[in-house]
């Protein structure tokens, strides 16, 4: 890994084994952008990268000169207004009522490893030399704004990690009003725009189309990244699949309101935006002050999908997520949200857990509905301490009593909100988001308390940190129910709202910030209904994430299959449900919910003494499996296989790291008649190994590549005589073990 610089021709190389990105200083001093993509030879000179020739109805920079308009020059941080007729990456709004700026090439510093950013999650390095930092500084003659431009270059992996800071150097305030974490010009536009959608319960569905010229892009504006878009996309070319192939993933770690953009302009050049959505977005930069964007992370490969997401999966897992659990296998829940709702007292809990003790869980997971008066959605929230007619001994003896059966015990919060019918809305009903003289508009009957607000955040952590010291909490669930509305803070003046939802999403860090420091033993879920806000900010804190709350088995393996295209399956949270389904009626066999997730954190969402004793007994053998291969699911290579958007199948696999093992799932949707013989074409095998799969048959790793797994069932042609057929929604799993 290297950053090369040649200050004659004010060019910057940053580069490793696999990745090569390249800029410039620009004629006008402007930054310009000339590759980004595999790695290619270091040189003096590239300045034959950066196009320029005159077109009709160009505006230009120079006097007597054509062919220099910034519209046709690919740039690393655009504004508007200069020639440039894109969507810029930045704007500031000036005293006199300009929009203009002009950033020009003022000084350059490396740093070896990282930078953290100041109040914001972000990738970071444990060694100097996993990576090196370029910081780029641009200043504004006339506003005397310093902007900087960070690029962090990892030793390993095709990753580019890029924020900015705007600093304010000079006398007058001015406004931000956009700020994006990354501007990136790609050449052309021969890309697949892919990105992650959907809503509550069907959350981060691949969803795919060619770019055209115009714009294509996904956002929030709900305060929190939210289950309708994820804030990631991909670009691929479109002869590139899983396998192989060219293709960028843009993803932003930040958990507030954001944009990932492409616009395609009419030369076909593709700008690619990311960042915190610039609408109601205004940040006061007053002078003497500084303003850090959240960082955005650019992941190339020309080796397909899957080996884009196994490099996000490292990084993420590794340098994003943080602390005591980072590296440990999870353990073993259940929850009793699905049990019993709101209906619950000390007795029922305790035997969920006992039953749950009995299979050989590992954590007793109490949700919500514990504290203040909340015997329903309209009550309590705020009020963090136990409802003594539920739990007369509290938290405290509950934790014990879960304790003493030899399980860990784990808490539901839900921290930011409040409900009017709570101790703490009576105390400051001014503590809620909402803006002067108009209706708060509430959701599930809660309010969004003001986060922006330092003695909100600081009452909250103590009610919360009172809990966790006293009593022997070991996990916090912490969930999130509803989007932002109304969004104004009574204790900011006017010309400052259009900051509440960024403070906002920077009180959520400070507080996870203090707990997590405090408490670098308790093992953070994020959740929000849950998977509102799975987004990469909230890993830094939180190693898992509660991914969905639909909890089916097909419909997770969509679920997770898209999740798994940024996220590591190390932090998604899944869970084994009941049948009838919760969220859709239906049945799947145990065994299929358990093949599924065991993908993930695994645990249960149930009452396990309402199943039979056959179905018990189990429980007890898949999580006597999940104990003995946890490390290797949570922990090794995951290669999407099959797709259930595209098959009636789905299949995945992970591989250990050194390739003596390996786990393949192979999921049925529905059953079919006379089916066609099927195979599953494994991936990440040691091609001359041989390798044992359940048992039974032995197959080198080049066959099971490439001849494939046979996987057909009794499904095809007839059944044979005393064969048990096939069904609806049938999985199998497929144990791969190197022969000694
Ligand atoms: C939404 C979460 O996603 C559920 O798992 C559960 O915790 C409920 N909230 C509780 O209100």
């Amino acid at each position: 890994m290297n950053i090369s610089v040649n200050v004659e021709q004010n060019t910057f190389h940053l580069y490793n084994n696999e990745i090569s990105y390249i800029m410039t200083v620009l004629p006008n001093g402007q930054m310009g952008q000339l590759y980004f993509g595999r790695r290619v030879h270091d040189r003096e000179d590239y300045s034959y990268l950066l196009e320029m020739r005159s077109r009709p109805m160009s505006s230009c920079v120079f006097d007597t000169d054509k062919s220099f308009s910034m519209e046709h020059i690919r740039q690393e941080y655009a504004v508007f207004g200069t020639t440039d007729y894109r969507i810029p990456a930045m704007e500031i709004l000036q005293k006199n009522g300009s929009r203009i700026s002009e950033f020009l090439f003022h000084d350059y510093r490396i740093e070896n490893g990282k930078p953290k950013l100041p109040g914001l999650p972000a990738t970071y390095t444990e060694d100097e030399n996993e990576a090196q930092t370029l910081i780029v500084g641009l200043e504004d003659p006339l506003t005397q704004i310093r902007l900087e431009l960070f690029y962090t270059i990892f030793e390993k992996g095709g990753v580019i990690a890029r924020s900015a800071r705007f600093i304010n150097n000079g006398v007058e305030d001015v406004h931000l009003t956009t700020a994006m974490s990354l501007c990136m010009d790609l050449p052309d536009s021969d890309y697949d725009w892919i990105q992650f959608s959907g809503a509550w319960a069907r959350e981060r569905y691949p969803k795919a189309r060619h770019l055209e010229q115009g714009i294509q892009s996904v956002g929030s504006m709900r305060g929190h990244s939210s289950h309708n878009h994820n804030p990631f996309v991909i670009l691929k070319r479109p002869t590139a699949d899983e396998f192989q192939g060219e293709a960028i993933g843009f993803s932003l770690i930040y958990s507030g309101n954001f944009l990932a953009q492409a616009e395609v302009d009419a030369y076909d050049t593709t700008r690619v935006l990311m960042g915190i959505h610039p609408a109601g977005f205004d940040w006061k930069l007053s002078a003497g002050t500084s303003f850090q964007t959240p960082e955005a992370v650019m992941v190339y490969t020309d080796q397909g999908l899957n080996c884009l997401s196994q490099t996000f999966h490292r990084l993420y897992q590794k340098r994003l997520a943080r602390g005591y659990w980072r590296d440990r296998e999870r353990p073993i829940l259940i929850n009793n949200w699905e049990a019993t709702y709101f209906d619950f007292n000390e007795e029922k809990l305790l035997q969920i857990a006992g039953k749950a003790k009995d299979c050989g869980v590992e954590l007793f997971v109490l949700d919500d509905g514990w504290f203040g008066k909340r015997n329903s959605e309209h009550a309590g929230l705020g009020d963090w301490f136990a409802n003594p007619d539920k739990l007369p001994e509290g938290i405290t003896g509950l934790a014990e009593k879960i304790e003493k059966m030899g399980m860990m015990f784990g808490l539901w919060f839900e921290p930011e909100m409040v409900n009017e019918d709570s101790d703490l809305y009576r105390e400051h009903p001014d503590w809620i988001l909402r803006t002067p003289e108009r209706k708060a508009s509430h959701g599930r009957f809660q309010y969004v308390l003001d986060f922006s607000r330092k003695e909100v955040v600081d009452r909250i952590y103590e009610m919360m940190a009172k809990l966790l010291s006293k009593a022997k909490i070991s996990y916090v669930k912490w969930d999130m129910n509803r989007s932002i509305t109304e969004c104004y803070s009574t204790a900011l003046p006017a010309d400052r709202q259009g900051e509440v939802y960024h403070r906002y999403i920077l009180g959520v860090y400070d507080l996870y910030e203090r707990l997590t420091n405090r408490f670098p033993k308790v093992l953070f879920e994020s959740c929000a209904s849950g998977g509102g806000r799975f987004d990469p900010g909230l890993l830094y804190y939180a190693p898992q994430g509660w991914t969905s709350d639909d909890t089916d088995a097909v419909e997770r393996l969509k679920i997770q299959y898209g999740t798994s295209y940024c996220y590591p399956i190390s932090c998604m949270g899944s869970h084994v449900s009941v049948t009838p389904n919760h969220q859709l009626n239906r049945c799947t066999p145990l065994a299929t919910r358990a093949n599924v997730a065991y993908f993930g954190t695994f645990g249960y969402e149930l009452d396990l003494n309402r199943l039979t004793v056959e179905e018990q007994e189990e429980v007890k053998e898949q999580i006597r499996f999940m104990k003995k291969y946890r490390r290797l699911i949570q922990f090794g290579t995951f290669y999407r296989l099959q797709s259930p958007f595209e098959n009636n199948v789905a299949g995945w696999m992970v591989v250990s790291k050194d390739k003596k093992e390996a786990i393949a799932g192979r999921y049925k949707i529905l059953n079919g008649a006379n089916q066609p013989f099927e195979r599953m074409y494994l991936q990440g095998l040691d091609a001359d190994i041989q390798y044992r799969i359940n048992e039974k048959d032995i197959r080198y790793g080049d066959e099971l590549m490439n001849c494939g797994l046979i996987t057909t069932d009794a499904s095809a042609g007839e059944s044979a005589p005393g064969e048990k057929m096939s069904y609806d929604f049938e999985s199998k799993l497929y144990m791969i073990k190197a022969e000694e």
